[in-house]
C-alpha cells in the first residue's frame, strides 16, 4: 500500500479520501467503480483491503479502462444489468459544489458514471480539495454526443449557451493524438468553457432537450456524500 508521505500532496489527499470511502464498504456489497486517477487510488486500496479481508464484492465499472484495472487486481468486475442495483458507488469529481452538485467527464466517462450513478443507493465522491468550490463551471463541462450531425448539435449548444448569456466563450471538441476523442460508447465530446454555471438546473435541462446530446457532465441531486481528502491524510465531509 503506498505510503502517505511519498505522495505528492494532491496524490495523498486522494488516497485519505480513498481509505475513507473504502471504509463504507460491507462485505456483500455491490459496488460502483469510478473512473479518473483517484477512481484509480481508490480502486487500487479497495482490491487490497478486499485480499486482506477475503470480502466477498460484487463490482461494476464506469469504464473499460476501471473494469481493466479492477479485474486486473482481482475484483469481480460484472455489467451494471448482471448486478442489477448497487449499494454504493465511489468515484471522483472535477468540481463539487456546496450542495454536493458536481461536473464530472474529465476521463471522458461521464455516460457510464452517471447511470451507474443513478442505479446506486449511495453515491460517494472522493476529492482532492482543488475539486471543491463556491459555484460550478470553472472546469470546463463535458457533453457527450452522437458523431451523426455533430456540427449541428455543436450549433444547438452554442444556440442553447446564448440563450443563457454563456455563448462566449469556446466550445472545443475533445481530441486525442489531433482526432476526435472517443467515448467507450463510441461518441464525441465537446467540453464547454463556461467560467461559472449561475443555473446549472436551467443548463442542465436544456442540453439534455438537444437530440444529438447523449449526456452532459452536470450531476446534480445525485451525489450523496462527498468525501474532501486532505494532504496530511484527514478528510472533510460535505
Ligand atoms: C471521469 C471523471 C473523473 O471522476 C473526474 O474527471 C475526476 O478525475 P480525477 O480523479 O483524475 O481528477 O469524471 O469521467
Amino acid at each position: 500500500m503506498p505510503d502517505q508521505t511519498n505522495l505528492s500532496p494532491a496524490d495523498a489527499a486522494k488516497l485519505a479520501a480513498s481509505r475513507a470511502a473504502i471504509a463504507l464498504v460491507k462485505d456483500g456489497m455491490k459496488l460502483g467503480l469510478g473512473t479518473g486517477s483517484t477512481a484509480v487510488i481508490m480502486v487500487r486500496e479497495l482490491a487490497a483491503r478486499v485480499k486482506a479481508e477475503g470480502l466477498n464484492l460484487r463490482c461494476a465499472a464506469t469504464s473499460q479502462g476501471t473494469a481493466d484495472l479492477a479485474t486486473s487486481l482481482g475484483l469481480t468486475v460484472e455489467s451494471l444489468d448482471q448486478i442489477g442495483w448497487l449499494d454504493l458507488t465511489i468515484d471522483g469529481a472535477d468540481e463539487v459544489d456546496p450542495d454536493l452538485n458536481l461536473i464530472k467527464g474529465g476521463g471522458g466517462a461521464h455516460l457510464r458514471e452517471k447511470i451507474v450513478a443513478r442505479a446506486s443507493d449511495r453515491m460517494v465522491v472522493i476529492a482532492d480539495p482543488a475539486k471543491v468550490v463556491e459555484t460550478l463551471g470553472a472546469f470546463h463541462l463535458p457533453v457527450e454526443v452522437i458523431p451523426f450531425g455533430e456540427q449541428v448539435t455543436e450549433r444547438l449548444i452554442r444556440e442553447t449557451l446564448q440563450a443563457q448569456d454563456l455563448g462566449k466563450r469556446p466550445i472545443l471538441m475533445r481530441k486525442r493524438d489531433d482526432q476526435p476523442y472517443v467515448t467507450d460508447e463510441g461518441n464525441h465530446i465537446f467540453d464547454l468553457s463556461l467560467e461559472a454555471i449561475p443555473d446549472p438546473v436551467h443548463l442542465a435541462r436544456s442540453l439534455a432537450a438537444i437530440p444529438g446530446v447523449v449526456e452532459h457532465g452536470l450531476f446534480l441531486g445525485i451525489c450523496d456524500l462527498a468525501i474532501i481528502g486532505q494532504p496530511d491524510g484527514n478528510v472533510i465531509e460535505l
